[in-house]
């Protein structure tokens, strides 16, 4: 057999391990929690769900980008989250610290969730990879096809009413396109049944100070989508 079939099969019968301990007879359902009441007559909570996730995911060795990582950069936030972001992958201070979005463009992110009237706390943070690629090099392939299964499942896990995607990998990635994030920001797109809005990444906004703006319309349109009013500029101000 060569590596590569013998690669895939050992992932399969580790996917299907996973779904067995989740309960899932009914290979073509999903592991939804509806999913799994019908199957087992019983139904996991988020959180054991999320359990199960990590224990899969455990210390990956499944892609080269296990080589240079320190951390993998599970995601962060409330499982019960309406509103999830989704960005590329972690840089240097996330690998460290094991946390998404925490270095600059974080702190960028931070500032723009605070601008919506939320928190951290309130919403989801995760990134399409989630280990970090060496010198920030952008991810391959077969990188996201072994990583992309994992944000799926939580995903499913959280069922976000609207998620963001963070710049153009994210947006590309998730809406399987190749368009420029500059054509796809500014309306909502969706990723199977849930609202997707693309936005321009932190970091580009670092770069590029004057689209934010653009950026915040975008942010608009998803606070208006959750029923959720516009702070006024004085109560944004007010960092919690
Ligand atoms: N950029 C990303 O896309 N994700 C992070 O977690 C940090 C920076």
């Amino acid at each position: 057999m060569s590596d590569k079939i013998k690669n895939a099969t050992d992932d399969l019968i580790s996917f299907l391990e996973y779904q067995k301990s989740l309960g899932v007879k009914n290979l073509l359902s999903t592991t939804r929690n509806t999913e799994m009441k019908k199957n087992t007559g019983t139904e996991l909570s988020k959180n054991e769900r999320i359990t199960h996730l990590k224990e899969y995911i455990g210390d990956c060795k499944r892609c080269r980008l296990c080589e240079e990582r320190k951390t993998i950069v599970f995601g962060a936030g409330d499982y019960n989250a309406r509103l999830m972001f989704v960005g590329e992958a972690p840089g240097r201070d996330e690998d460290i610290q094991g946390k998404p979005f925490v270095g600059r463009a974080g702190k960028l992110l931070t500032d723009m969730i605070n601008a919506m009237g939320l928190s951290r706390e309130q919403v989801f943070i995760a990134n399409i990879i989630k280990c970090r690629p060496p010198q920030n090099r952008n991810p391959m392939q077969d990188e996201i096809e072994q990583c992309e299964p994992f944000l799926v499942e939580q995903i499913n896990i959280i069922q976000p009413e609207v998620i963001v995607a963070l710049g153009t990998f994210s947006a590309q990635t998730l809406l399987k396109t190749e368009n420029k994030i500059s054509n796809l920001r500014g309306r909502f797109d969706y990723y199977r049944d849930i609202k997707l809005m693309p936005t321009y990444h932190p970091a580009y906004l670092l770069r590029n100070p004057n689209e934010k703006k653009n950026a915040w319309d975008d942010l608009k349109c998803v606070l208006s989508e959750l029923g959720l009013a516009v702070p006024s500029t004085g109560t944004r101000k007010q960092k919690k």
